[in-house]
């Protein structure tokens, strides 16, 4: 008979960059028309982290990586691939993940794993956690390095006309091992979504690979990347409102699907966008507050690596332990969303 393995996390790692900017900071180092009030009423976000100039997101993933290898108990060679969910990419091509494989060493190593980068903002890590159990389900994979990372701080408009949107978000990376287990425990289900009707409602343009130059000429013709273009631009309201209806939505399909309801659950992890969108999802579906782990009050919304970050921190503080049953929920631009089921 052939027995199909569970997948199971066997490591975590997060990392963010030393620099710290509190909500005052945006006011009386950037100049932004802010203030600490406005910010932590509607979002809960406290502070976050901005990376330094010459830092990139492989840079950020690296650290993240060799602790979730690390805590994992494997080697590098007994990773079989990477996958690197990120919205914020070192370059346009290649993927983040190449990178990162020849940052972690693989390369001297000889070590030349698959490494294949996840383009699904906010839920990017749990397109990676379907993927990789996928994988590891298929026999394909024993071991797969998951990672969500971002370096948001470089490519936000850290003016008051961009205020919306740079509040909200602090570069990070949190990543993971999921490996292949005999054991009956890990990765129960995943549920994943999307809706391309509202793919303007939260993007960053950069450039329209239908025209001719793809990015627009100045004179000299040099390529200039169109003001209105550089930034993301986001319809806050839409997101919002969008955000609680599918995140309610996937919970409810996981549920169901897993036939589970909230009080066989020990823990959520919902994505940290604003703390507000969970509040409000919390009280409509009635989940408590002490089941819910939450950390955008220190890093605001670190977008794929925000799941990840969120399973290290409480597995260090001891909130998640060994035979928890485990949710997590995720809503994001595209509109993208998801959920996972985990027996910890
Ligand atoms: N500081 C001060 N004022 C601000 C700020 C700020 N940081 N941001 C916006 N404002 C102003 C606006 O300019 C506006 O001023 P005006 O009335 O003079 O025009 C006023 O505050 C109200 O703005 P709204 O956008 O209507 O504020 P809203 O109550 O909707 O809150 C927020 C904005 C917090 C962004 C909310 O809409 C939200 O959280 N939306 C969801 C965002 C989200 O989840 N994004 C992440 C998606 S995940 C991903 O995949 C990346």
């Amino acid at each position: 008979m052939i027995t199909v393995p569970n997948a199971y996390i066997s490591g975590t790692g997060f990392y963010v960059p030393p620099k710290v900017v509190t909500n005052d900071d945006l006011k009386t180092v950037y100049g932004i028309d802010t203030s600490d009030e406005w910010i932590r009423q509607r979002t809960g976000i406290e502070e976050r982290h901005f990376a330094e100039e010459g830092v990139s997101t492989s840079d950020l993933a690296v650290p993240a990586c060799e602790e979730a290898i690390r805590n994992a108990g494997v080697d590098k060679k007994d990773i079989d691939m990477i996958l690197l969910a990120t919205l914020s990419p070192d370059q346009c091509f290649p993927g983040t993940g190449i990178y990162l494989q020849k940052k972690l060493g693989f390369c001297e190593l000889g070590h030349f794993v698959p490494a294949m980068d996840i383009r699904n903002q906010c839920s990017g890590f749990l397109y990676g956690l379907g993927t990789a159990t996928s994988m590891i389900k298929s026999g394909a994979c024993k071991n797969i390095l998951l990672v969500g990372a971002e370096t948001h701080s470089a490519a936000i408009d850290l003016s008051t006309k961009g205020r919306d949107v740079c509040s909200l978000f602090g570069d990070g990376a949190g990543a993971v091992v999921v490996s292949a287990t005999e054991e009956d425990r890990g990765v129960r289900g995943w549920y994943l979504g999307a809706d391309g009707r509202f793919s303007d409602a939260l993007h960053m343009v950069i450039w329209e690979i239908r025209h001719r130059p793809y990015v627009p000429q100045d004179a000299q013709g040099n390529g200039i990347v169109a003001a209105g273009s550089m930034w993301p631009t986001m319809q806050g309201k839409v997101v919002f409102k969008h955000a609680v209806e599918r995140m309610i939505g996937v919970l409810m399909q996981a549920f169901q699907d897993q036939k589970i309801t909230i009080e066989d659950v020990d823990l959520f992890m919902f994505h940290q966008a604003n703390l507000r969108i969970n509040q409000y999802i919390q009280k409509q579906i009635g989940v408590p507050e002490e089941k819910c782990v939450n950390n955008i009050q220190r890093y605001g919304n670190t977008t794929a690596a925000t799941l990840p970050s969120l399973m290290h921190e409480a597995l260090q503080d001891g909130r998640l332990k060994r035979g928890m049953k485990v949710v997590l929920v995720a809503f994001g631009s595209g509109f993208t969303w998801g959920a996972s089921v985990i027996d910890w």
